[in-house]
């Protein structure tokens, strides 16, 4: 592991205390980002109204973005939440007679679920396809994707367990069926390299919260140009107008490309800590991180399974990412007892996810997953 981490800890000030394993959930504050935010904060006493900065800032932040997933600018809103994002697609949406179903996954983030069971219009007509032991084989959407199926909703990275899918190969088979493809790439971006125009990806949500090292309240919508063209928003708003500056109530024309999704202002704040945050993964380089990661991820599969503990997910190395799953009872009481000995994981249901980025190091790993062992395994509370 010669990869110099050693040289970016020092921007993250609670390293010097705490072992952070919850990229999954939330990134660890970088020193820039924070910067940011109070920036943002000392603008508004300084200059009282700092609108033309932010919007300028929203700007950058989209580029920032685009430069992260290999789009063009105007391909990519900057909204609020994923959950927003799936909304505001979800919505706009034309359902034809013969091109009226959409299907999604049990290993989506839930909200992805939640969303399309609220469409009238498609409620109907949604299949879920179901993992076996948290994992999709391509041949289940070779099977349940048909030529009447108008969208095709996929996680990159499972939020539950680190499957990482073959994006390329799932883009394959859902386009020779016809349909479009939507990846939630809440677990990836950050940390995996993503081109969508290589993946032949049609739409694509992240928000900055997780390994995108942000805050909450910033999330990107990518919508391939020629898409976003033909789709008519219905959960919109004047930021999502051609000249919002008109401040024209009777006149409504949808502005060009992706920005057509976007609403109402911004979370600023959040803009700011999502660009110094996007400019700092960008500097490091996600292939470096990505390959770092990769070995700290295989650390924790064979030290993990060395201590006793059981692994989640998939055993083969090529659909596992850097989010490895463990196997426990109580997971949001080990989580609890690992925070208060300054080791931050995130549990979701049976399972401690332990979430490394850049920063962490080997040293951290082995003592994070020594710590966890005692209290899986001895029950030591
Ligand atoms: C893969 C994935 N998608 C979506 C979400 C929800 O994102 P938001 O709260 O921004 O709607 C999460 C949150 O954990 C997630 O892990």
């Amino acid at each position: 592991m010669s990869y110099p981490v050693y040289s970016y800890r020092s921007l993250f000030p609670s390293l010097s205390s705490h072992i952070h394993l919850a990229s999954c959930s939330q990134g660890a504050l970088a020193s820039p980002v924070s910067k940011a935010i109070e920036y943002y904060h000392n603008s508004l006493i300084a200059k009282g109204n700092n609108w033309h900065d932010a919007m300028g800032k929203v700007e950058a932040a989209r580029g920032k973005f685009a430069e992260l997933i290999g789009a063009e600018t105007d391909e990519i809103a900057v909204l609020t939440s994923v959950s927003h994002a799936v909304s505001a697609v979800a919505a706009s949406l034309p359902c034809q007679k013969y091109m009226n179903k959409i299907v999604f996954t049990d290993i989506d983030f839930p909200t992805v679920g939640h969303i399309w069971y609220a469409q009238d219009d498609f409620k109907d007509n949604i299949i879920c396809i179901c993992s076996n032991n948290g994992i999709i084989q391509p041949e289940q959407y070779e099977k349940q994707i048909t030529g009447d199926t108008l969208l095709t909703c996929i996680p990159h990275v499972s939020y539950q367990n680190g499957f990482k899918q073959d994006i390329r190969e799932i883009a394959n088979i859902v386009h020779q069926k016809g349909s479009l493809l939507f990846v939630d790439a809440y677990q990836s971006a950050g940390h995996i390299p993503i081109d969508v125009k290589e993946m032949e990806i049609d739409i694509l949500a992240a928000g900055t919260r997780k390994y995108m090292l942000g805050i909450p309240g910033t999330a990107f919508l990518y919508i391939r140009k020629e898409l976003a063209e033909q789709l008519k928003p219905r959960m919109t708003g004047w930021l999502g107008q051609q000249k919002s500056s008109a401040f024209n109530i009777h006149h409504s024309q949808f502005a060009e490309g992706a920005r057509r999704f976007e609403t109402g202002t911004p979370s600023f704040i959040s803009v700011y800590a999502g660009y110094e945050a996007l400019n700092l993964l960008l500097s490091v380089g996600i292939d470096h991180i990505h390959s770092y990661l990769n070995d700290l991820a295989q650390l924790i599969w064979h030290y993990g399974r060395e201590k006793g503990l059981h692994i989640i997910g998939p055993k083969d190395h090529e659909y596992r990412s850097s989010l490895t799953a463990i196997y426990a009872e109580n997971a949001g009481e080990i989580e609890r007892i690992l925070r208060e000995r300054n080791i931050i994981v995130s549990a979701r249901k049976n399972a401690v996810r332990i979430a490394p980025h850049f920063y962490n190091t080997s040293e951290e790993i082995v003592h994070a997953i020594d710590e966890l062992a005692k209290l899986v395994n001895g029950g030591k509370f």
